[in-house]
Formats: C-alpha cells, sequence, structure tokens
C-alpha cells in the first residue's frame, strides 16, 4: 500500500465519502432507537414514522454513495491513470444525493403525495437509476485499461457495480408492477414491513463483492508482499457470480422454490470461504518473520490489519450461517425464531463485516483525498471492540426473542422482572455502540491525521 501516496489524489470520492458517513449515522442512529422499541423502551410516537426510513438510509443511502465513491477512487487507482469524466461523476454524485433526500421527505410526508406516491416513488428510483448508470459507464470504462496484474481484482469490481445496478432495476420494475409489486401476495414476505432475507442480502452483496475486489489487489501484498493464490481467486469470483444469478432467481421464485435460498447461501458461504483461502485471509502464510521485524506504527497497522480481517470474515460467515438456519425454517409458523434469524443475519453482515471493513480501510484510503498521512494508534482497537460487543448483546437479545411467541408480548411479560427489566432495557441500549463506534472512529481518525 506503500504506493498509494505516488499516485494522483482524486478529490472526486471525497464528496460520496462525507454524504455516506453522515447518512450511516442518520441511519444507525434511527436504528438504534428502533432496537431500544423492540425492548419496550419508550420513545417519542412520532419517531415511529422513521424506522422505514432505516433500510433506505443504509442501503439506498450509504452502502450506494460508499461503493460509488471507493469505485471512482480504487479502479484508475489500480491502473495508475486518473479518472475520466469527473465532471459526470460529480453529475452522478448529486442525482444519487438528490433522489435520496428526495425519497425520504416523500416518505415523511405521504399525507401530501397520498395518491401520488407510487409515481413519485417510481420517478425517484429513475433518477437514482441514472446516477448509477453515469457510475457504471464510468468504472467500465475505466476498466477497458488493462492493469498490470491481478485482472481477477476487476472482475469482483466489475460484478459489485453491474450488481449494484440490476437491483435498483429490479426495485424500480418492483415499484412500476412490471414484477411483483409491493401488494402482491405472492410476492416473498418475512416482515409486514420488509423484503425477504434474500432480497436484503442481495443488496449487502454489492458492497461485499466490491470489498472483495478491493482486498484481492491489496490485502497479500501487504500481509507479506506476496500475490493472491489465483486459481482459487477466480474459482471464488466464479461461485461468487453463481451465487448472484442463483439470488436473484430466488428474489424471484421464494415461494415457488423455497430451497432456491438456501442454495443461495451455500454458495455465497463456499465463495467466502474460497476467497478467504486466495487472500490468506485466516492461515496459509507464516508472518511471524513480518511481525518479528516491523516495529512501532507499522507494527500496530500490521497487527490491526490482520485483526481486522479476521474477525470481518468470521463474521461474514456467521452472519452467512444464520441466513442458511433462516432458509431453513422456511414455512415454520415461528415469527419471532424467524425475526430474531432475520434481524441477526441483516446486521452481522452489515455491521459486522461492512461495517468492519470499512473501518479498516478509510484510513488507509483517506490519505490521497485528504492528503494527509494517517497514523494508527492502539485507539484504532476501540471501535472493533464496540462493534463486537454491540453484535454479541443483540445475538443475546435476539436469542431472548427467539424463545417468545411474539416479539411484543414477551418484552412485556419478561420487563416484569426487575433482572428481566435490566437485560431488556441493556439489550434494548446496546445498539448504541455502534453509533459510539463511529463517533470513536471519526475523532481517532481526525486525530491521528498529520
Ligand atoms: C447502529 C447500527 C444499526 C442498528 C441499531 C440497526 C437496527 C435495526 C433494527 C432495530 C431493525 C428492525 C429489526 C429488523 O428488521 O431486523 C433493522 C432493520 C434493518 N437494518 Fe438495521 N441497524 C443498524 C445498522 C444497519 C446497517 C449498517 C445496515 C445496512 C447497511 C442495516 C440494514 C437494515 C435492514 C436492511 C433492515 C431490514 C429492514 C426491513 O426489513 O425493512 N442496519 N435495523
Amino acid at each position: 500500500m506503500a504506493n498509494i501516496n505516488t499516485i494522483k489524489p482524486s478529490y472526486v470520492s471525497k464528496p460520496f465519502i462525507v454524504a455516506a458517513v453522515i447518512v450511516l449515522f442518520t441511519g444507525s442512529f434511527i436504528g438504534a432507537v428502533w432496537m431500544m422499541t423492540i425492548f419496550n423502551i419508550g420513545v417519542p410516537q412520532w419517531f415511529g414514522q422513521l424506522f422505514q426510513q432505516h433500510k433506505i438510509l443504509q442501503i439506498d443511502g450509504f452502502l450506494t454513495l460508499l461503493i460509488m465513491g471507493v469505485g471512482y477512487m480504487i479502479v484508475p487507482r489500480f491502473r495508475n491513470v486518473s479518472l475520466p469524466f469527473v465532471k459526470y461523476a460529480y453529475l452522478s454524485f448529486f442525482i444519487v444525493l438528490a433522489s435520496l433526500i428526495i425519497e425520504i421527505v416523500t416518505l415523511l410526508q405521504t399525507s401530501i403525495f397520498a395518491d401520488k406516491i407510487s409515481f413519485t416513488l417510481i420517478v425517484i428510483t429513475t433518477l437514482r437509476v441514472s446516477g448509477i448508470v453515469i457510475f457504471v459507464t464510468i468504472i467500465f470504462l475505466t476498466l477497458k485499461i488493462r492493469p498490470k496484474r491481478l485482472r481477477v481484482s476487476d472482475y469482483f469490481i466489475a460484478l459489485s457495480v453491474v450488481t449494484l445496478l440490476i437491483m435498483n432495476i429490479f426495485e424500480l420494475s418492483q415499484m412500476s408492477g412490471i414484477v411483483y409489486s409491493k401488494e402482491d401476495t405472492a410476492a416473498p414476505r418475512i416482515t409486514a414491513a420488509g423484503d425477504s432475507l434474500t432480497h436484503i442480502e442481495l443488496w449487502l452483496l454489492f458492497p461485499i463483492v466490491m470489498i472483495f475486489g478491493i482486498e484481492y489487489k491489496t490485502l497479500p501484498s501487504f500481509l507479506g508482499f506476496i500475490r493472491p493464490r489465483s486459481i482459487i481467486g477466480l474459482s471464488s469470483f466464479i461461485l461468487t457470480l453463481s451465487c448472484v444469478i442463483i439470488g436473484f432467481l430466488s428474489m424471484m421464485f421464494e415461494t415457488q422454490i423455497p430451497a432456491l435460498q438456501s442454495i443461495f447461501n451455500i454458495i455465497f458461504f463456499t465463495s467466502v470461504i474460497t476467497f478467504t483461502l486466495s487472500i490468506y485471509a485466516f492461515c496459509g502464510f507464516d508472518n511471524s518473520e513480518i511481525i518479528r521485524l516491523i516495529k512501532g506504527e507499522k507494527k500496530i497497522r500490521y497487527n490491526l490489519t490482520v485483526l481486522h480481517v479476521k474477525i470481518s470474515f468470521f463474521l461474514l460467515l456467521l452472519g452467512i450461517f444464520i441466513s442458511i438456519l433462516f432458509g431453513i425454517s422456511y414455512g415454520q409458523d415461528r415469527e419471532t425464531y424467524r425475526f430474531a434469524l432475520y434481524d441477526l443475519a441483516v446486521h452481522t453482515i452489515a455491521i459486522g463485516f461492512i461495517g468492519t471493513t470499512i473501518s479498516l480501510y478509510l484510513p488507509l484510503m483517506l490519505p490521497p483525498i485528504t492528503g494527509k498521512t494517517i497514523q494508527f494508534t492502539n485507539l484504532n482497537r476501540i471501535p472493533l471492540l464496540l462493534i463486537v460487543s454491540s453484535l454479541g448483546l443483540r445475538a443475546v437479545g435476539d436469542i431472548i426473542i427467539a424463545q417468545g411467541n411474539s416479539v411484543s408480548n414477551l418484552v412485556s411479560q419478561s420487563t416484569s422482572l426487575p433482572t428481566m427489566k435490566i437485560l431488556s432495557i441493556s439489550l434494548g441500549l446496546s445498539s448504541w455502540f455502534v453509533v459510539i463506534a463511529m463517533i470513536v472512529f471519526v475523532i481517532t481518525l481526525h486525530r491521528s491525521m498529520k
């Protein structure tokens, strides 16, 4: 990664990254309040209407803006060229951000948009799709320039941006009733509000595959100046591609062929295992000599990277394993058990893998954007500790929820006992650890900038 600073900085990514972090904060804040209500902690009534914004802010906002910003920076950097059509890249930023703001206002002001809400949402999604089409076009034009080595990384990046585009086009066709309309009873459902878990996992796949593209190129060389295992890397890409295809089929035919969901998750699990083998994430490479030789900030940076990579991939595999359990429980009338698996699968992957990986890579990616170097200190461990403890407490909370026959009266019953009341309050508040982790992360980042 030493060569990153010698390449031309691309400031075009900055607004994307800054907007993504602000939207993530807002979305996680709403999520943390939502978690409090699940554990019977009172919040102002009006806050309830914000809960549906959580998914929009986290997926249409945070993940989409982040991956566009990272794509615009990393793809030219991997081939040592500057980004073409920078003006259109900025245009794609304003279009996607505008579509997000209009969508949130529209859903907050349903009374005003009452009779034309679905038309408004179709216009908004068309707007977002047009911004993403600009992004995909610029990325593919840049990918046409062959990199000196490790082409497999480009395959992952190309698959990630195509998945982002198809998911948005699918959302648009769903809204306009071309495929399942929201009201269609045959459409896969799990919670009154929520989409099927496969649908959410496909949304989480485009950032995951982009991360694969970046880590395939950068991690082995950082871990030990070695190359990734190319054959295993290529097979991981083929598995990930099949996983995306099966995922779309599962989303379309989940009620007709429920087994597709388990097949999707088993292929997903295998593609991740294969990928970790190709980049030596868990084993296969003796770094004891390197650890003995490096000192000071370099040693802290090295150990933190190894720790983040191991924990993030463990949580990704755990999240997919929980999704497999969810698929196996398909059709069982165990609402709370399935809700608990759904919640844990989504957030173990979203916060555990994507959140942890971002907290590792953002400090490494920021110098070209800010023109300042970042020093790693042991304080950088705190956000990781808070994320893992919050997910741990969330798991305890979901295991308790899974025991009940309905989410609401379980919590009301349990909070009658003083000990359960304390437990319920701590579980309800545990998600604020993630919000605190973000605040600590931003503070340590600013303090470590030179
Ligand atoms: C502080 C961090 C977060 C908290 C406290 C939080 C909390 C929640 C809660 C309480 C729910 C409702 C229960 C459920 O359906 O699972 C939920 C749903 C959801 N969250 Fe989060 N969340 C957080 C971060 C994230 C992130 C980072 C993402 C994605 C990048 C995300 C994506 C989702 C999705 C997709 C749903 C399902 C919504 C639906 O079914 O309509 N969350 N979250």
